[in-house]
């Protein structure tokens, strides 16, 4: 039968695959982790001047957050499924894009993997989230900074509003680590050399 954690480990499976690097290649682009940040995520990605490649990124980099959960909603409950493991799936899925093992264990920094969790999780949240995010990047231009914000904000929307519960723990997780993966941006956001969208050089 599925138990949480094999649930949890199917999701790092899924999580696992770097979409930045597979449509990097199959549309015969150079490689993200090469240029840029140096970042497999749709923000380098589309440093590389191709914005179909980068939504493409960002689509299936969310998806593969959100489909799991999603399915952990519709079909867990008959197998004894519920909020806890579809928060640990979410963590899963999220692992897998930062430590992919199809990609040597070289990942992401889980934005659109967590923006997609995080949708599945409680779709008021995940709202909350992206209105959060896409202020922030609107009006500063600075991706990292709307994510590093988004981030830190989710766990206390979801706690303030729903209470604690395993929403809270994942968001927590998954924002600790996604703040931590962002680090040479942080650096650089305070050396103010971090570029704003548009720019294509980093
Ligand atoms: O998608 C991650 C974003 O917050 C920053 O990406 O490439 O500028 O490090 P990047």
């Amino acid at each position: 039968t599925l138990t949480p954690l094999l649930a949890a480990l199917l999701a790092y499976l899924i999580g696992s695959l770097s979409f930045a690097v597979i449509f990097s290649r199959l549309m015969g682009l150079a490689d993200p982790r090469s240029y840029g940040s140096g970042n497999p995520g749709a923000t380098n990605v589309l440093r590389s001047g191709n914005k179909a490649a980068a939504v493409l990124t960002l689509v299936f980099d969310a998806l593969k957050g959100y489909l799991p959960v999603l399915a952990v909603f519709l079909w867990g409950a008959p197998l004894g499924l519920g909020e806890g493991t579809a928060a640990l799936v979410a963590v899963g899925a999220f692992l897998g894009h930062l430590w992919p093992v199809f990609f040597r264990f070289k990942g992401g920094k889980g934005v659109a993997t967590a923006a997609g969790a995080l949708f599945a999780l409680n779709p008021i949240l995940g709202l909350a989230t992206l209105a959060t995010w896409v202020i922030l990047v609107y009006f500063t231009r600075l991706v990292s900074l709307g994510s590093v914000a988004a981030a830190g904000f989710a766990p206390f929307y979801q706690m303030l509003i729903w209470g604690f519960g395993p929403v809270v723990g994942a968001a927590g997780l998954m924002g600790l680590l996604l703040i931590w993966r962002h680090e040479a941006n942080l650096k650089r956001l305070m050396a103010g050399t971090e570029p704003r969208l548009g720019a294509k050089k980093s």
